[in-house]
């Protein structure tokens, strides 16, 4: 439910059918109030509590340490904040990789303390215990295949991933298993943009790819990166519309500079 109580626009069923008509879907990741709100106001669909607040929000060098709590006072602040998108909640690591009723007691708990509107997962058939768990609660599930930030240990790296024949079958079976399970999207990060627009093909559900090329049905990215608010971070899928760093450097040089020049506050900007 929105702010005014009136329920979301974007649905999962409004998303099955901007796939079917072929209208591509928009999908950010904000972790507080003041962005959340802009990213309504311009027109996103989805809106993603990422657990990559552990990075760009906590400065962890993976998403492995951010807690449910944690998970939960993000969506919080978002879910206050939006209209019209539907929002997504990350299930943090640990918080339902261990048995299926642990990861329902979780996804129950983000959804009731933060009335979001949905969770996703990272994995495929060695969680779909969870995902059928979690999906017999009502509560909608998006899937996430390809690299699975939470795995990081598992892969040892952040490179491309299924670009061998064995992974990729993998992937497109773990992609038809979390449809056939109730999944209503799924997510495809850093892997060959062939299988992305396969598996886009072969799914009824929409399939959003970070990484994935231009032929899944809507893409992600995370909201520092694509702003540029962070700068060491540059795969090759991140478009940055923006250099909101360097944008905020030069205003806060400027603010520092005129307290230090006795210029602000000037005689307009006082009592
Ligand atoms: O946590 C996150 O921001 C994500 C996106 C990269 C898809 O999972």
């Amino acid at each position: 439910m929105s702010v005014e109580g009136k329920k979301r626009i974007i649905t999962t069923q409004r998303l099955l059918e901007m796939k079917q008509r072929g209208e591509k879907i928009a999908m950010l990741t904000a972790y507080d109030y003041t962005s959340a709100k802009i990213i309504d106001e311009a027109g996103i669909d989805i809106i993603l509590v990422g657990d990559s607040a552990a990075n760009v929000m906590a400065g962890h060098e993976t998403t492995l340490p951010i807690t449910l709590d944690q998970m939960i006072y993000h969506a919080q602040s978002v879910v206050k904040a939006v209209k019209n998108p539907m929002v997504v909640v990350d299930m943090p690591f640990g918080a339902y990789q261990g048995n299926s009723k642990q990861a329902v007691f979780s996804a129950i708990r983000i959804m009731k303390e933060s009335e979001a509107d949905a969770v996703k997962v990272e994995g495929g058939s060695e969680i779909l215990e969870s995902v059928s768990r979690i999906l017999s609660t009502g509560i909608p599930v998006m899937g996430h295949l390809g690299l699975t930030p939470q795995s990081i240990h598992k892969f040892g790296t952040y490179s491309v991933r299924a670009k061998e024949e064995a992974e990729a079958n993998k992937l497109i079976e773990d992609a038809l298993a979390l449809e056939d399970a109730g999944c209503f999207a799924l997510v495809l990060e850093k892997i060959p943009a062939t299988l992305g627009t396969k598996v886009a093909e072969a799914l009824k559900i929409p399939v959003i790819g970070i990484g994935a090329g231009n032929g899944v049905d809507g893409q992600v990215l995370v909201m520092h990166d694509m702003l540029g608010l962070t700068q060491e971070f540059s795969p090759r899928f991140l478009r940055r519309y923006h250099n909101l760093h360097d944008e905020m450097l030069k205003a806060v040089k400027n603010y520092i500079s005129d307290i230090r020049s006795r210029e602000f506050p000037n005689d307009q900007e006082q009592y």
